[in-house]
Formats: structure tokens, C-alpha cells, sequence
């Protein structure tokens, strides 16, 4: 997804864009931009490709004078990479210069009508509406304009707007794609996210929908559309710098691998208190437990995959319907779902478009929506009736890991809080789960220790050109993200099945030396998926069994065994997944992939 960076201040603005950009980088994107207010001049700086390009072509930001500017990375969704098709796009007269992050939905019309008047456009991006718009509309008054600007557009959009009319202020705006903006002293920043600027300020405007900021550098001043100033809390981020930084580590994935003991203590330890579960970010009564019908589980890719073992976890330990859903078909087929349903959204950015979608369609429909996010103050965060965050720290590679774990964990937190509500709990379950939460993190650390075990197997399996993943229930569901995590970074085709599901078709796929990962840690399937590791192996498969240490005859029929810690059956999903996150790890180590900026991803998918 495109980068926004932007800057007022008393220092050279180009650099500090760089640095910002450089920041965003793990969002996506094909070509990167700055555009710096020298006294009445626009200077405008493009390269296609990787911000190395850009930053080279002006010397490290030197040769670009001026103390206010915006940067951008564009992630190309109208119109190829190209220099013409890059942000910023300037008006007709060079007066106004805009980046933007979104979709302009009705940008046809509004291109055909400015045309009608007379504008040249020289780009196949929406974007450039905007910009033409703005000089349409503009009559002297910068803010006035942005106001009638935003009541023409239709869409999604993070706008940075320069004037060279406006030597010491620039504004912005947002709707449904996300920005923030940063308070300095004496400098003032904007930005697609809280890490492009952690370097300069730590305190924060969380941007809602249709908010006007106007930034100098000596302020910053918050409108509505009516162009009246209003108030907002400023948000101290607690991050530190280095939490969004590789430290030393070879990739973020790594790392981020690396720090899930951590992040799934900072996401349980502080909603458990005497031994009891405490969700007080929400406010989910008994009654209102007993009175649920249905559940829905909305997200996308992996948090999808969370969804599914939310469905097999809340369905077993609560008694209530959970359907899962993708997102993306939920907020089309006219969900049957009304008042008195709950609706969970899971989302680590909280800003992907469809899982937003879907939330607003839910709650038009009367649902009451609980969001997981990741990221404070993110769209779905704001636009949620209640929300838990899992307290993970910035996940950077597209490839998500510590905020799947944590979002497994949330699930963990709500079922067993949702079942001892509904007095489904004795008291001597309800503390073996609470204890089975806490031993959760060193269990991960143990799995962890072994990583090199996980390294040569991928290095025996790195050339495979298409590998399976089977499970059944909640090994089923922890297949799908080993697949997933294997295929989104190293490009080797894979697919994740029920394993009761394979010869009703895909078993035909199966030859000679075809890898199957089998997972087989619960007991009461264990030897049913054994059943079809026998299936395949008869085929020619070469089996890597995924289970618990207490399954001892795994050797007896699988080529190779990876063992986890023993623990609840319920809890097992967030151990078996570390050896699969591993596995897609090494294996595209050893392909020589870009592991945290795969080819055609972005960390937060913030369009259709
Ligand atoms: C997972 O590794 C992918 N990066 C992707 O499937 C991701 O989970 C999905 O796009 C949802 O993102 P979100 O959690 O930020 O909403």
C-alpha cells in the first residue's frame, strides 16, 4: 500500500521524508517521490523502483532546499509504475502538489468534467482529479478548498496537499485509509503510520474520518468539513524506536518470530488478574453472552485463519454458532445478520479495506462489532463498537507472525471469558486454561530453541514445487496459515486440506516425493490423520509430521517428525503454527526471496 510522509519544521525537509519513507518501505511499493516547497516553487523529485533510487538522484535529500514538504511511496493501483503515474501530481498551474493513499471510485466522472473545463491531464491515476480539483476549487482559501474538494471525491483517501500560495502550512486529510499526524516542537509531521516518525515524536493525532489538518511549524489545527476547529486528545506512543527496527536481526520476520513469547505475555498477562480474566476494554455482559444466537468471525488471510480457529474454539467451549467468513464475500451476499449478533473483526494493520467494509456493513445491519487489532487508533479500531488490541508492537514484514499469535490469544481470552460467563466453567478448568494461557509464551520459547531443526528440513525441501498442508479441525485450520505463510514469501505453490477431505479429489495430486506437512497434535483425530498420512504415503508423498511430544509413534509412519510441547488441545494451534512460520521462513531464505517485502504484497491491503 502507498506511504504518506510529510513535514514542517525549521530543518531540511527532504531528508527527513527519506527517512520516513524509508520507514514504510514494508507497505509496498513500486515508486517513491518527495515534492519540497522552496519559497514559492514545488520541487518535485521522482524515481521509479526502490527509495535507494530517489534518495541517490537527490543526495541523501541534500540537494533538495526547503522546510516543508511530502513524500510518497505508491503501491500502483490506477495506471503502471511510471514517473508520470508517481505522486505527487500537480495541478495544471504547479500551484498545488498531491500524494494520496486510496481509491477515488468516481474519478471517470470527475476526469470527464474537468476535461469538459478545460484540464489537461497527463497521468492514468485517480489521484490527479485531486489535484485538479484543487485548482478548480481553490479561490484563495486553502482549507475552504480542501472542504469542497472532499465533498466532490467518492472513495477511500490519505491526502498530503502542498500550496504555493502556503509557504509555511500544508493540509491534509483522511477517509478510510489511515494517517496520522505528528506533533513536534517546532515541527509537525504527517504519515501513513506511527513508524515513520517515531524518530522525531512520540505524540500522536489519530486522524478520523474527514478531519482536516492544517500544519505549521509552529501548530497544528484540527477542522471539520465546516471548516470549524475542534479538539482531539493527543496519544504519547509508547513503542520504542528500536521495536521498528530489524535489531540485528537479518529480516523483521525473523525478529518478529523471534519476539512472540513477548508479545503473546504483553497480550494475556495484563487481562488476567487473580486468576481471573479481566476484558475490561469491553464490555460483554452475561447477559448479553446468553442472549448470542450467532457469532460471525470476519477478516482476511491470516487473520481469516485466526477466525477459523476462533470457530472450532468458541464453538467448543461456548456453545454458540460461529460462522467465519473472508471479508472480502461477507460484505457481498447479504450476511443474514441483525441486532443481538456479534460480529468480530480481525485485523492486524486495522486497516485493510475489505475487512473494513465488512465491519460497516455489519454494524449497518445492527450487529454489535468487536474488533482484534494491532495498531491504536487504526480505521477499524475507531470504527468498532469495542475493541481488543493485542499489544504485539509493530509487525513490519508482510508476513504476519507475532500478530497472528496474539490474535490466537485474544480468541483464547474472549472464549473461556464467554464460557465462564455462560457458567460452562468449573472452577478447576477455568484455572488449568488460565495456566495453560500462561505457560503459553515459554512453551513458544521451547519450539524456538529449535529452529534449527526446522532450517535443515527446509533445506531439504526448499526446491519442492508444490507442497501440501493437511490437518483436521483445529489442525486444519493451522494448516491453512502454514500454507499461506509458505507460499506468500517463497512462491512455491501450496495448498492446505482437510485431511478427511484429500481423496475426495486433490489425493490425485499426490506422486513421488510431493511434501505433505501433516499436522496431528490433537488426540482425538490423531490417529484419523494418521490414517491419511498412510493415504499419501502410499502414493509416493514424503510426510513431515507436525505433533506433540506425547505422540510417540509418529516416527513409526511419518519420514519426519517436528515435535511441540504438549499442551490443551484448545491452545496447541499457537504452537504448532511456530514450526510452519519457520519452515516458510528458511525455505525462502534459501530461495534467496525478499522475505519482508514479497513481490506483489503490501503489509495492509488498504483497496479492494
Ligand atoms: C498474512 O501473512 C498476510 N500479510 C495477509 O494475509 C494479511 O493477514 C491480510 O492481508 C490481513 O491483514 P490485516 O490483518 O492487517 O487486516
Amino acid at each position: 500500500m502507498c506511504g504518506i510522509v510529510g513535514y514542517v519544521g525549521s530543518k531540511q525537509a527532504c531528508p527527513i521524508l527519506l527517512e520516513g519513507l524509508s520507514k514504510l518501505e514494508y507497505r509496498g511499493y513500486d515508486s517513491a517521490v518527495v515534492a519540497v516547497l522552496d519559497g514559492e516553487k514545488i520541487n518535485v523529485q521522482k524515481a521509479r523502483g526502490r527509495l535507494s533510487v530517489l534518495s541517490n538522484m537527490v543526495d541523501g535529500g541534500k540537494s533538495v532546499n526547503g522546510v516543508m514538504g511530502i513524500g510518497h511511496t505508491r503501491w500502483a493501483t490506477h495506471g503502471e509504475p511510471s514517473d508520470v503515474n508517481s505522486h505527487p501530481h500537480v495541478s495544471s498551474s504547479g500551484r498545488f502538489a498531491v500524494v494520496h493513499n486510496g481509491i477515488i471510485e468516481n474519478y471517470i466522472p470527475l476526469k470527464k468534467r474537468l476535461m469538459e473545463k478545460g484540464f489537461q491531464f497527463v497521468s492514468e491515476t485517480d489521484t490527479e482529479v485531486v489535484a485538479h480539483l484543487f485548482e478548480y476549487y481553490y479561490k484563495g482559501d486553502l482549507l475552504e478548498a480542501m472542504t469542497k474538494v472532499i465533498h466532490r471525491v467518492e472513495g477511500s483517501y490519505a491526502l498530503g496537499v502542498l500550496c504555493s500560495d502556503y509557504p509555511d502550512s500544508f493540509v491534509a486529510v483522511r477517509k478510510a485509509s489511515p494517517m496520522i499526524v505528528g506533533v513536534g516542537r517546532g515541527e509537525n509531521f504527517i504519515a501513513s503510520d506511527v513508524t515513520a516518525i517515531l524518530a522525531h515524536t512520540r505524540n500522536v493525532y489519530y486522524l478520523e474520518d474527514d478531519e482536516i489538518v492544517m500544519l505549521s511549524a509552529s501548530g497544528v489545527k484540527i477542522y471539520n468539513t465546516d471548516r470549524e476547529e475542534i479538539k482531539k486528545e493527543i496519544f504519547r506512543v509508547n513503542w520504542d524506536v528500536s521495536a521498528a527496527e530489524k535489531g540485528g536481526y537479518e529480516h523483521f520476520m525473523m525478529k518478529e518470530i523471534e519476539e512472540q513469547p513477548k508479545a503473546l505475555r504483553d497480550t494475556i498477562s495484563p487481562r488476567i488478574k487473580d486468576g481471573k480474566i479481566v476484558l475490561d476494554d469491553i464490555s460483554l455482559t452475561s447477559e448479553y453472552i446468553s442472549s448470542l444466537k450467532k457469532i460471525y468471525i470476519v477478516a482476511c488471510g491470516s487473520a481469516y485463519h485466526v477466525g477459523v480457529v476462533g470457530k472450532y474454539v468458541i464453538e467448543r467451549m461456548c456453545r454458540i454458532s460461529v460462522e467465519v467468513e473472508v471479508a472480502s464475500e461477507f460484505r457481498y451476499h447479504d450476511p443474514l445478520i441483525g441486532k443481538g449478533d456479534l460480529v468480530i473483526v480481525i485485523s492486524q494493520s486495522g486497516e485493510t479495506a475489505d475487512t473494513l467494509a465488512a465491519l460497516k456493513e455489519a454494524k449497518a445491519r445492527g450487529a454489535h462489532v468487536l474488533s482484534i487489532v494491532n495498531v491504536v487508533g487504526s480505521s477499524i479500531a475507531n470504527a468498532s463498537d469495542s475493541v481488543l488490541y493485542t499489544w504485539a508492537g509493530p509487525e513490519i514484514a508482510v508476513a504476519t507472525t507475532k500478530a497472528y499469535s496474539t490474535q490466537l490469544a485474544v480468541i483464547y481470552l474472549i472464549a473461556i471469558y464467554m464460557a465462564d460467563k455462560l457458567g460452562r466453567l468449573e472452577n478447576d478448568e477455568y484455572s488449568r486454561l488460565i495456566e495453560e494461557l500462561n505457560t503459553l509464551p515459554d512453551k513458544v520459547s521451547k519450539i524456538l530453541e529449535n529452529k534449527s531443526e526446522i532450517q535443515f528440513l527446509a533445506s531439504k525441501f526448499f526446491s519442492s514445487k508444490s507442497i501440501f498442508f493437511i490437518g483436521r479441525n483445529l489442525d486444519y485450520a493451522v494448516s491453512l496459515e502454514g500454507s499461506l505463510k509458505l507460499k506468500e514469501i517463497s512462491y512455491i505453490h501450496s495448498e492446505a486440506y482437510a485431511a478427511g477431505e484429500l481423496k475426495h479429489g486433490t489425493i490425485s495430486l499426490i506422486e513421488d516425493g510431493t511434501l505433505v506437512v501433516a499436522l496431528a497434535t490433537g488426540d482425538k483425530l490423531y490417529e484419523k490423520t494418521i490414517s491419511n498420512v498412510k493415504e499419501v504415503k502410499a502414493r509416493g508423498a514424503v510426510v513431515m509430521g507436525v505433533t506433540t511430544t506425547h505422540h510417540e509413534h509418529a516416527e513409526d509412519v511419518c519420514d519426519y517428525v517436528v515435535r511441540i510441547p504438549d499442551a490443551d488441545e484448545l491452545v496447541l494451534p499457537s504452537l504448532s503454527v511456530i514450526p510452519l512460520q519457520l519452515f516458510g521462513y528458511y525455505v525462502a531464505s534459501l530461495k534467496g526471496c525478499d522475505i519482508d517485502k514479497p513481490r506483489n504484497l503490501a503489509k495492509s491491503v488498504t483497496v479492494e
